[in-house]
């Protein structure tokens, strides 16, 4: 299991002050809607200068017409981030035509899958989806699976019943996690690192308790000693 530490602070600058905090680890860190709208590549290309081995995950979740999202798969990869994401239901056409377009790079960024946002209540999903939220997020990842991508945003709980949908090394990248039972704040349900473990995780995505912590790095380290 990998950490992934949400760069979910307020301005740039907190967001780096955190990252050259934890230089020292081997850790993957989150780079999403808002940093990367407002800092741009320079935020990434400051984060790679802190620590050349950080591996970093963009998460924008594309979501367009197959042509458009394989554009912006390319220019996602000439940025050289590790990892990045789309959502499943922009369809199988987007799926594969993103992974053609990402075949001419030597070293390609994986690519995830949201299946359900976790905002969604059952209701509100059926409405859009037409299915209850369990049924369509392993349909929607057995479909990421046999178009090529290399896996699935997901809660915790339901890694393993995903892996079992599709293969053992199809990745997991599960926010939510709590690794000592800290406060869940917004999240409805929350993993411990023992659950994470348990449910085959990939990835666990921390922000709060990493951030909101007193000494960062010492966090970091703890969580990386349990993993
Ligand atoms: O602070 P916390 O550990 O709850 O942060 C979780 C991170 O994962 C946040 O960046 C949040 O936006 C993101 N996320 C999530 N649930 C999803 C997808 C992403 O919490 N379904």
């Amino acid at each position: 299991m990998k950490l992934c530490v949400a760069l979910d602070l307020p301005s740039a600058g907190e967001n780096i002050a955190l990252a050259t905090a934890l230089h020292d680890y081997d850790i993957w860190l989150k780079i999403g809607f808002r940093s990367y709208i407002r800092d741009g590549r320079a935020f990434i290309d400051t984060l790679r200068q802190i620590n050349p081995d950080f591996r970093l995950f963009l998460d924008l979740k594309l979501y367009d017409i197959p042509n458009t999202m394989a554009d912006a798969a390319e220019e996602i990869a000439e940025l050289g981030v590790d990892m990045f994401n789309i959502h499943a239901s922009a369809g199988e056409v987007a799926m594969r035509t993103v992974m053609e377009r990402l075949q001419k790079f030597e070293a390609r960024p994986l690519v995830l899958a949201v299946t359900a946002l976790t905002s969604f209540d059952e209701a509100g999903f059926r409405s859009i989806y037409g299915a209850g939220i369990d049924e369509k997020a392993e349909q929607f990842a057995r479909m990421s699976y046999e178009n090529g991508l290399d896996g699935v945003v997901s809660s915790a709980f339901e890694s393993r019943a995903i892996k079992a949908a599709t293969s053992d090394s199809f990745l997991t990248l599960c926010p939510g996690i709590r690794p000592f039972g800290e406060d869940a704040g917004d999240q409805q349900r929350v993993a411990t690192l023992e659950l994470a473990r348990e449910e085959k995780v990939d990835f666990a995505v921390v922000g709060r308790p990493i951030y909101k912590d007193e000494n960062p790095a010492e966090k970091v380290a703890k969580i990386l000693e349990k993993m």
